[in-house]
C-alpha cells in the first residue's frame, strides 16, 4: 500500500510577537493561508521496522533531524504500531525560508500515515500531535486561512483572501527561526501589525485592505542579520507589487499582485536579482481536504 499526500507551502499575512513567555517561546498572534506552493509526500509500506526517508532536494536531513520523520515516530509511538513505512518527499518548497516547508512536510505525513495505517484520527486529534513537532505543524495539518494565537497552535479560521498572485522570493541563505527569535527585542518593537485589521478585511475580501495591512514584527529583526531582505523587499516595491512582506522568521519576501500579466513581470524583473523566484496562486480556501487532492495509488 502506498498513499501520497500535498503539503502546502503558507505565508504569514501578519506576525505578531506579545511577550517572551517562561517557557522560552513567545505568545504569537498571526493570520497566516496557505499558497499554492507545494512538496508530495509519498508513504509506502516496507518490510521491518524502520523509517526510511528519501527526498529529490538534498537540502535537507534523512534522518530524525527531519520533521517528517519525527512525525512518524511520534505516531508510531502514541498508537503502538511497530510497521516500518518509507517516506519519499518530492520537495518544491524553499528549505529554511519562512514557508513552513518542514512543518507542512511533517503534517502531511500525519495524515497520510493516519490512511495508510487506518487510524481513524480527527485532525483535531493530528494538529495535536503536530504541536508537539513544531509551532506551525497544527496549522499545516488543517491548511486554508486562520488567525494562529498562543506558539501557533490555537487556531481560529478567518475568511481566505480573494483570488490574487503571491510573487515570492528566497534570498540564498537560509534563516533560523530560533536564531531571529532570539534577537527579537519585544520591549523594542516599534511598528506591530493591526491582527484586527486584516481579519476585517479577509472576512470584507478587501483585496487593498489587505495588502495595507501586511506586517511581521520578525522582519526587521531579520532584514538586520540579513540586508539582502530589505533589498529584496524594495526591489520587489519598485517593480510594483500591490503589498510586500517578509513571511515567518524569512527570509522570503512575497509580494501580492492581483493580475497574472504584472505577477509575470515582477518575475522577471526580479530574476536579475534572485535565482529562487515564484509566483502561485493563493490557496487559502478553508476546505482542507478538498484543496489537498490527496489519493490512494
Ligand atoms: O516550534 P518550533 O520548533 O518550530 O520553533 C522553533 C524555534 O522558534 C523555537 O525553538 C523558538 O526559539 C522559536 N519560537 C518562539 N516562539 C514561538 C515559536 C517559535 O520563540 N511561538
Amino acid at each position: 500500500m502506498e498513499v501520497s499526500e500535498k503539503a502546502p507551502a503558507k505565508i504569514n499575512l501578519t506576525l505578531d510577537a506579545l511577550h517572551k513567555r517562561e517557557d522560552g517561546y513567545h505568545e504569537l498572534e498571526m493570520v497566516m493561508t496557505t499558497i499554492d506552493l507545494s512538496d508530495r509526500i509519498e508513504l509506502a509500506d516496507i518490510d521491518g521496522d524502520d523509517i526510511v526517508l528519501e527526498n529529490t532536494s538534498g537540502l535537507i536531513p534523512q534522518d530524525e533531524r527531519n520533521l517528517a520523520y519525527r512525525a512518524a515516530d511520534l505516531l508510531r509511538q502514541r498508537m503502538g504500531i511497530t510497521r516500518g513505512v518509507k517516506i519519499t518527499i518530492h520537495k518544491r518548497i524553499p528549505v529554511a525560508a519562512g514557508l513552513a516547508g518542514g512543518s507542512s512536510d511533517a503534517a502531511a505525513t500525519l495524515r497520510g500515515l493516519n490512511r495508510l495505517w487506518q487510524l481513524g484520527l480527527s485532525l483535531e486529534e493530528l494538529a495535536e500531535l503536530g504541536a508537539e513537532i513544531g509551532s506551525d505543524v497544527p496549522f499545516c495539518v488543517w491548511s486554508g486561512t486562520a488567525l494562529a494565537k498562543g506558539r501557533g497552535e490555537i487556531l481560529t479560521p478567518v475568511a481566505p483572501p480573494p483570488p490574487c498572485w503571491v510573487v515570492l522570493a528566497k534570498p540564498q541563505h537560509g534563516v533560523s527561526t530560533a536564531e531571529v527569535f532570539q534577537a527579537l527585542r519585544v520591549d523594542r518593537i516599534e511598528r506591530r501589525p493591526n491582527t484586527e485589521a486584516m481579519i476585517q478585511a479577509l472576512e470584507q475580501g478587501d483585496y487593498r485592505g489587505i495588502c495595507r495591512h501586511l506586517g511581521n514584527v520578525l522582519e526587521e529583526v531579520t532584514m538586520q542579520m540579513y540586508p539582502e531582505v530589505k533589498r529584496l523587499k524594495e526591489k520587489m516595491q519598485q517593480f510594483g507589487a500591490d503589498g510586500v512582506l517578509m513571511s515567518g522568521s524569512g527570509p522570503t519576501v512575497f509580494g501580492l499582485v492581483d493580475r497574472e500579466s504584472r505577477a509575470r513581470r515582477i518575475v522577471n524583473g526580479l530574476r536579475g536579482f534572485c535565482r529562487q523566484v515564484y509566483a502561485v496562486r493563493m490557496l487559502g480556501s478553508n476546505q482542507p481536504l478538498l484543496l489537498d487532492k490527496s489519493r490512494t495509488i
